[in-house]
């Protein structure tokens, strides 16, 4: 097979055919301000002279001439079989790409840059490092080593060999229909959902369904109860809607809703993760569940139920969903594929109750026109074929035994004080640090050696009630594991913890 030369994307050029300046010399000038204004960059492909000329409508001649020039003078090299390219060795004032300063200084433009207070509360990815690398430890990470590729490839490549007209356009704002019945008899079977396939509504990740739900659900400053310490992912997309949070403890029994009614009865939504607490990994009782759903009914609230890994869970049975004991429709139900497949596949569902349908599709519709339907027919022939069943049946087994010597490891390795919770069900488990000043400046020197801990104390929106650790096993060989643990014991050892 020939190898394609590469074409680079056409720079904004100018041509004045009227003007005295010949038109080599217009391009010549033309690509090299491209280049020292940081457009077009070191490496970077430049079209063929050909492409040019016809994107200029001009000959070829003045293109050709102006790019020898550019080649003469180093700002252009050419690697035979692969196209021209931007030089990699410019003076260092064709490279600079510091803003060009327009109408005065930095307080001219902190009048005029003005932007919504809420989003100036949210940490930066930089203070957050351990949400974005895969690694030891990562939380929220699976087994990406054991997914069946080779099956998941042959329906990508069949599904895009047969694309049907209907798949290049538009799909359903609810999602694709094969998938949300599929869905619909999943959650009925394995989770006691009540819900048929016209209830399901796709979205990107339970992060999107959480963000439809609270432009729904809350106006501006409206009380919304979100679980103390919680998932601060959908704590965050609350506050981005501008709503009162109110942080209910959570105890042995999961959400304390006698503490989150004295605190403020009126809330109009409760977020919690009832299967598998997020991070605690306490199972909510059977009392709470019923005195939770009694609140919701008597104070017309709603409950989002995050149900994000009740699929895995080592010590029982699967546990029913809270969405299933409601007889008055006042729970939302989100779950997501993100732990069940891979996060990176961006699917996740909603189970709207009936009379809001039209609402939450409204939302949708106005958020972003719907999922990727390659996507969801591919997702759909997977689950169709029984790979998906079969998938989840081998990762318990799996995720079981990383769990499993994960938690021997850290019993072995660490001081007796330190508590390891929430070890049942999921992908994730909690250490606890006691007498530990920072958990943040743990997790950070863990992320310079490439573990991947989540601080306990971010997982509050108070102030931290204990200090500790967030552990993924997902994605670390159970081989590697007591290595890992040992590396982590140095750096608690380090830092003067009583941990080790
Ligand atoms: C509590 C909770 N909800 C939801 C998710 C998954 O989010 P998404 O479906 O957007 O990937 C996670 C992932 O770690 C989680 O911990």
């Amino acid at each position: 097979m020939s190898k394609r030369v590469a074409s680079g994307i056409v720079p904004v050029i100018r041509i004045d055919r009227n003007a005295a300046v010949p038109l080599h010399r217009q391009i010549y000038d033309a690509v090299r301000m491209a280049i020292s204004e940081g457009r077009l960059r070191p490496g970077q492909h430049i079209p063929s002279s050909r492409l040019l000329a016809k994107e200029l409508e001009v000959s070829r001649l003045p293109v050709l001439n102006a790019y020898a020039q550019l080649l003469a003078e180093g700002y252009l090299t050419a690697q035979i079989g692969s196209g021209t390219a931007v030089s990699g060795q410019l003076p260092d004032r064709f490279t600079s790409t510091a803003p060009v300063q327009k109408n005065g200084g930095a307080s001219a433009r902190e009048g005029s840059r003005k932007v919504a207070q809420r989003t100036a509360t949210l940490p930066s990815y930089r203070m957050m490092p351990w949400t974005r690398n895969w690694g030891a430890f990562g939380v929220g990470q699976v087994a990406a080593d054991s997914f069946p590729l080779q099956t998941w490839s042959n329906i990508v490549a069949r599904r895009s060999k047969n694309m049907s007209v209907r798949s290049f356009g538009y799909g359903d704002q609810m999602g694709y229909l094969p998938l949300r019945q599929s869905i619909a008899a999943y959650l009925r079977t394995a989770r006691s959902v009540s819900c048929d396939a016209d209830q399901i509504l796709i979205a990107s990740g339970s992060q999107q369904a959480l963000e439809i739900s609270a432009q729904v659900l809350v106006d501006p400053g409206d009380p919304v109860w979100i679980e103390e310490p919680g998932y601060r992912f959908s704590r965050e997309v609350f506050a981005l809607a501008g709503s009162r949070l109110v942080a209910v403890p959570v105890d042995d029994q999961g959400l304390n809703v006698s503490a989150g009614i004295k605190m403020c009865r009126r809330a109009r939504v409760a977020i919690v993760t009832p299967s598998h607490q997020f991070p605690l990994g306490v199972t909510m009782s059977a009392s709470r569940r019923l005195q939770l759903l009694q609140w919701a009914q008597q104070n017309g609230s709603w409950i989002i139920e995050d149900d994000y890994d009740s699929e895995y869970r080592y010590e029982s049975s699967p546990i029913s969903s809270l969405q299933g004991l409601d007889n008055n429709e006042r729970v939302i139900y989100i779950g997501t594929f993100s732990k069940v497949l891979f996060p990176s596949l961006r699917i996740g569902y909603i189970v709207v109750p009936r009379d809001l349908l039209g609402h939450f599709v409204a939302t949708r519709r106005a958020t972003d026109l719907g999922s990727p339907t390659l996507t969801q027919e591919v997702l759909a022939e997977f689950i169709g074929e029984g790979h998906f069943e079969r998938h989840i049946r081998r990762m318990r087994l799996l995720y079981k035994e990383r769990r499993s010597m994960l938690v021997e490891s850290l019993r072995t390795s660490l001081d007796a004080a330190c508590e390891v919770i929430g070890a049942e069900a999921g992908l994730h488990l909690t250490l606890t640090l006691p007498g530990l000043e920072s958990d943040y400046d743990i997790a950070l020197r863990a992320a310079s050696q490439n573990l991947w801990v989540w601080p306990l104390s971010t997982a509050y929106s108070g102030g931290a009630a204990r200090n500790g650790l967030i552990l993924g096993f997902g994605s670390t060989q159970t081989a590697d594991i007591p290595a890992a643990v040992r590396k982590l014991r140095g750096i608690l050892l380090n830092a003067g913890s009583s941990g080790a």
